[in-house]
């Protein structure tokens, strides 16, 4: 009673894993976000599913970028690799969790301007 209480406080508090959460139960590219939009939320997930076929999460978690363009053009340059297996329609979502991620809301921000 009072752990599922505790809980639920937390994913309302900070969207936290570990209380599986619906959508990011569990997934280290989520921990820490303030409010992830849906798409967020989505592309972490895919990002988490599909990044990890050929990159460890710990490499995922510790790559640095100096702008979220450069996320696009990594996550572009990705999805062309042979057998990476992302859809076309998957990649400006994994653009927006990385993105947010790095850069938060100001980062998405200049993504929307720049051409999706
Ligand atoms: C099919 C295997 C594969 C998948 C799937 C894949 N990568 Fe890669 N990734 C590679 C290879 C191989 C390299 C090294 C060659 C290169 O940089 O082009 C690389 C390099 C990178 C680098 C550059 C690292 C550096 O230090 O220069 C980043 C960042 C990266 N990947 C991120 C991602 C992300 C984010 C995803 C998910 C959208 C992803 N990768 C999915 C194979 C993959």
């Amino acid at each position: 009673m009072i752990i599922r209480a505790v809980c639920s406080l937390l994913v309302v508090l900070a969207t936290s894993a570990g209380c599986s959460g619906a959508q990011s139960g569990g997934n280290p590219l989520v921990r820490g976000m303030e409010s992830p939009s849906e798409i967020v939320l989505e592309g972490c997930t895919l990002a988490q599913k599909k990044c990890t076929r050929c990159h460890t999460m710990d490499q995922l978690l510790a790559t640095e970028v100096g702008t979220p363009e450069a996320w696009r053009m990594y996550v572009h340059r990705m999805r062309l690799m042979p057998g990476a297996g992302i859809r076309e329609a998957e990649e400006p979502k994994i653009v927006q969790c990385l993105v947010y991620r790095s850069f938060g809301s100001e980062g998405l921000a200049t993504l929307k301007k720049e051409a999706k």
